[in-house]
């Protein structure tokens, strides 16, 4: 399959280009689309067929589910029997924006869409690219992120296409995404709201919304086990083809056994590399170190945003091993931590 790459821009699309896409979508065929999360690869969410062409583009595992993005609230009753005024403000509050909400299926949903399970996980994204394009094929468009399965998410059009070319269609490429990891996925379906995957939305925030009572799955953010509540949440998961050694604890002692640790690889030949914040970087400073920023640690926001393409880019320079320091775990650093641990395999070295 010859795969398309058309430009976009991010904020006003041409109208041409998306009526190129959305014809590709209601043909019952893949494109890949920027959010303003991660790259998604979309299929109508309607025609089941179509969204088992998804899960052989990415050799996704079948039980894991896909979010189903709308483009309005008026699109809301074909993908969920759970009327707007229960989402309990989320809607108003969030979207369009990264949160994916886990409700009640509707029965226009195919099983496929949600793995054979009775709810679906729904999402407005806030980019012009994506609402354009759901708009435009008339359809919800079911989309997980567009990288092969247990890779890491796509943040570029370039990304996209190191994963999935002659398997896809079209790829819309919009630029670099503006948040850079997936949307918190809040599960309403049960009795306590919970997050099952920390995202762009922090717990935080949604407790100011919904009070202290809402949960969060063990999924990878605080003990070095993690657990598997959730599907398409595996420890290994996120991960880059070189293994991740994540530390924790305090700094000065995790960056001299990292800087050691470095040594002994480099005196054992091993190509090795490092994933640290700009405050960080001179105490990694040594000979033979393939060193990657991802911006200051005071600006978690920028972490996020560069922290896909960072493990990409050291893939791309060939090391075996890559050492990182973990985040904290407020705001957007919740989600930073979950990925680097399921990237490390859930195991953390703590010191
Ligand atoms: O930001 C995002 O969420 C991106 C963009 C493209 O929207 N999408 C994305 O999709 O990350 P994906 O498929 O890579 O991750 C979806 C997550 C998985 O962890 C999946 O298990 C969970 O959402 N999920 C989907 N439907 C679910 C359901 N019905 N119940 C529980 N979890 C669900
Ligand atoms: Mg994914």
């Amino acid at each position: 399959m010859q795969t398309s790459v058309v430009k976009v821009d991010p904020v006003s699309p041409a109208v041409e280009s998306i009526r190129q896409a959305a014809a590709v979508i209601r043909e019952g065929r893949l494109v890949a689309f920027p959010t303003e999360t991660v790259y998604g690869l979309g299929a109508n969410a309607l025609d089941g067929s179509a969204v088992l062409g998804i899960y052989e583009a990415k050799r996704r595992a079948p039980d894991d589910p896909c979010i189903v993005h709308i483009a309005g609230l008026n699109d809301l009753a074909r993908v969920t029997t759970m009327p707007v005024s229960r989402l309990l403000g989320l809607a108003q509050r969030y979207w369009p924006g990264p949160l994916s909400l886990v409700l009640p299926r509707a029965q226009a949903i195919p099983d496929v869409v949600a793995a054979g399970r009775s709810t679906v996980a729904v999402r407005m994204p806030d980019h012009a690219v994506a609402l354009a394009l759901i708009r435009e094929s008339g359809v919800p468009i079911a989309a997980p992120s567009a990288n092969m399965f247990m890779h890491t998410s796509p943040t570029t059009a370039e990304h996209v296409w190191d994963d999935l070319a002659g398997r896809i269609d079209l790829i819309l490429d919009g630029g670099p995404t503006r948040i850079g990891v997936e949307s918190t996925v809040l599960d309403l379906s049960c009795d306590v709201p919970t997050v099952l995957r920390p995202g762009a939305i922090s717990i935080e925030s949604l407790r100011g919304v919904l009070g202290p009572a809402v949960a969060l799955a063990d999924v990878g953010t605080s003990s070095g086990a993690v657990g598997m509540k959730s599907p398409g949440t595996s420890p290994k998961h996120y991960a880059p083809s070189a293994e991740l050694m994540l530390y924790d604890g305090e700094r000065v002692a995790v960056l001299r056994a990292m800087a050691q640790k470095v040594a002994d690889f480099i005196g054992e030949r091993k190509e090795v590399g490092a994933l640290v914040t700009d405050e960080d970087a001179p105490y990694l400073d040594l000979p033979g170190l393939v060193l990657v920023r991802l911006g200051s640690g005071n600006d978690l926001e920028a972490v996020a945003r560069h922290l896909f393409s960072a493990l990409r880019e050291l893939d791309g320079r060939g090391v075996s091993v890559i050492l990182a320091r973990n985040f904290p775990p407020h705001d957007i650093g919740l989600a930073i931590r979950d990925r680097l641990t399921r990237a490390a395999g859930g195991r953390v070295i703590r010191l």
